[in-house]
């Protein structure tokens, strides 16, 4: 997959070049590019934001900086994404179906956002990462990133997939790790038993009880 991300403050990705991301990156199984909006600006000071008409507090990012941008990277299969508070709230099902796309443009919005002129361009896949207002779209760019890239086979193993919370019908069941013993804060007893039905089926309970407790929305009976 590749993904451009168009953005005034490439600065803020060095996240996308850490950990599982940075793996993935470096075995060719995503490539991401960031690239700086204000190297389109027509203005002769390369400014890439205006007073919105008809007043109002704070700047608007322009069109044609973020036109030209899009233009540069656009092909016939890409798929365009405008991180805003206005859109589809994000979900794992949008990130997996976004994983299957074999290439997608984001477009960070910053300042008061951007001129409604580009979402009636290219009608944008808008997609909101919660219902609060950050300053700039960089943030929810590499949230949904993050998100959508372990649904690409390869990225993490198959098998975490299936038991991380949201994809296993509810919440994740709690874990443990050496030592057995920390503090006299112990690890239940089955999960040093070695028996996997009773692993199995202590996780399963644990699971639908944290579920029912903290999101019983996601509770299916
Ligand atoms: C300060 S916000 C603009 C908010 C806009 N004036 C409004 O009230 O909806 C600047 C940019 O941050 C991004 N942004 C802020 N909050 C977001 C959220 N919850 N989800 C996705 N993007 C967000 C968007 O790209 C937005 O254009």
């Amino acid at each position: 997959m590749i993904i451009d991300i168009l953005t005034l403050f490439p600065e803020s990705f060095s996240y996308l070049n850490s950990s599982i991301l940075k793996r993935a990156q470096e075995s060719g199984i995503i490539k991401i590019n960031v690239i700086d909006i204000r190297n389109f600006s027509k203005d002769k000071h390369k400014k890439c934001d205006d007073y919105p008409f008809g007043g109002g507090a704070g700047m608007l990012m322009s069109v044609q900086p973020i036109y030209d941008s899009v233009m540069s990277v656009k092909r016939e299969n890409s798929k365009i994404i405008f991180p805003s508070p206005s859109g589809t709230t994000l979900t794992s099902q949008i990130a997996k179906t976004l994983s299957k796309e074999e290439h997608l443009i984001f477009i960070c919005g910053h300042y008061e956002g951007i001129d409604e002129r580009v979402c009636e361009i290219f009608n944008p896949l808008q997609i909101s990462i919660g219902d609060y207002v950050l300053t700039g779209g960089e943030l929810p760019t590499m949230v949904i990133i993050d998100c959508l890239s372990r649904f690409i086979e390869g990225v993490i193993s198959q098998e975490s997939l299936l038991e991380e919370s949201f994809s296993c019908g509810g919440l994740e069941y709690p874990q443990y790790t050496r030592p057995a013993d920390f503090m006299g804060y112990k690890v239940p007893e089955v999960l040093l038993s070695g028996n996997h039905k009773e692993i199995e089926r202590f996780r399963r309970k644990a699971s639908k009880e944290r579920t029912k407790l903290i999101r019983p929305d996601l509770d299916k009976d």
